[in-house]
This record gives structure tokens, C-alpha cells and sequence, in this order.
């Protein structure tokens, strides 16, 4: 399970009709779909989904956020998955992340940074079985 990552592509990138190129690029950075859904947060869910930033000034803003449109998560698989995808995708702050990665392209700023990417293997577990079933992954 170790070269698996998870993702979503946030409500900003989704409104902004930037979903399609985005998935292309992860898919020509050579990750493999495990499992796939377009879908919308409560506030509950992102709440919960984010509850290890529950003591960060930004929280509020964060959920506020993360529930504010559709989105669409997804398992992703690679080799050394999640350290490739956090480099494909670029820093937090779109202003600091390299030419050419997804968050210098399509985020809109600190807040709304077009996608999330897990921090380790054992958190793309953890949130990949916050939205996805045995049967939905493949
Ligand atoms: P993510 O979890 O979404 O992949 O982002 P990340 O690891 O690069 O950053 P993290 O520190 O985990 O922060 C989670 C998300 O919170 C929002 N944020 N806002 N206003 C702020 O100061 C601030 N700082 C972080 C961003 O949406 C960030 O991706
Ligand atoms: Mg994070």
C-alpha cells in the first residue's frame, strides 16, 4: 500500500473548469486511477476530514472552503506516490510553488490551492478510506 497517494481537486479548481487539464496532468506523470468520485463535503465531513488542522488559525476558512462546491477525490497509484505527487503538485502557497506544477498553474491562492495532496503513506490510507469502499477501489 506504500505507493499509493490521495487527492481532490478543491471547489476553486473545479469552478474554474480546471478538473479535465488537471487530471490529465497527474495521468501523464504516470499515476494510475485507483478509484475515482465527483462529490461535495458538508461541513461536517471537511471538518473531519481536517480535523488534524482543527487548532490552526486557518480551520474555519479552510472547511468553510473545502465545503463550498464539488470536488473530485481520488487514489491515485505510483511508485514513491506521495512524495512524487506533493512535488507534481507544488507548495502550498501557489506564489512559492516551482514553474509548472499543478498549484502554480491552476491555484488561486493560499487558501484555494486547487488540490490537496497526502503528507504520507499512512494518511493516503486514512483518506482514502474516508471516501472510497473496498469495492470502489481497483
Ligand atoms: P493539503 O493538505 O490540502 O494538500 O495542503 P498542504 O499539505 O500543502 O498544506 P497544509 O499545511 O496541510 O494545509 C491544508 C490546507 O489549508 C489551507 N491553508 N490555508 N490561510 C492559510 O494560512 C492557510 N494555510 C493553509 C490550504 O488550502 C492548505 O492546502
Ligand atoms: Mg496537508
Amino acid at each position: 500500500m506504500t505507493n499509493r497517494t490521495f487527492t481532490m481537486i478543491k471547489p476553486d479548481a473545479m469552478k474554474n473548469g480546471h478538473a479535465g487539464a488537471i487530471l490529465n496532468q497527474i495521468i501523464k506523470a504516470g499515476f494510475r486511477i485507483v478509484a475515482l468520485k465527483q462529490t461535495k463535503l458538508s461541513t461536517d465531513n471537511a471538518g473531519e476530514f481536517y480535523a488534524v488542522h482543527k487548532e490552526r488559525p486557518f480551520y474555519t476558512e479552510l472547511v468553510q472552503f473545502m465545503s463550498s462546491g464539488i470536488i473530485i477525490a481520488a487514489i491515485l497509484e505510483k511508485d514513491n506516490a506521495v512524495a512524487d505527487f506533493r512535488k507534481l503538485i507544488g507548495a502550498t502557497n501557489p506564489a512559492q510553488a516551482e514553474e509548472g506544477t499543478i498549484r502554480k498553474l491552476y491555484a488561486t491562492s493560499l487558501g484555494e490551492n486547487a488540490v490537496h495532496g497526502s503528507d504520507s503513506d499512512e494518511n493516503a490510507e486514512i483518506e482514502g478510506n474516508f471516501f472510497f469502499s473496498g469495492l470502489e477501489k481497483f
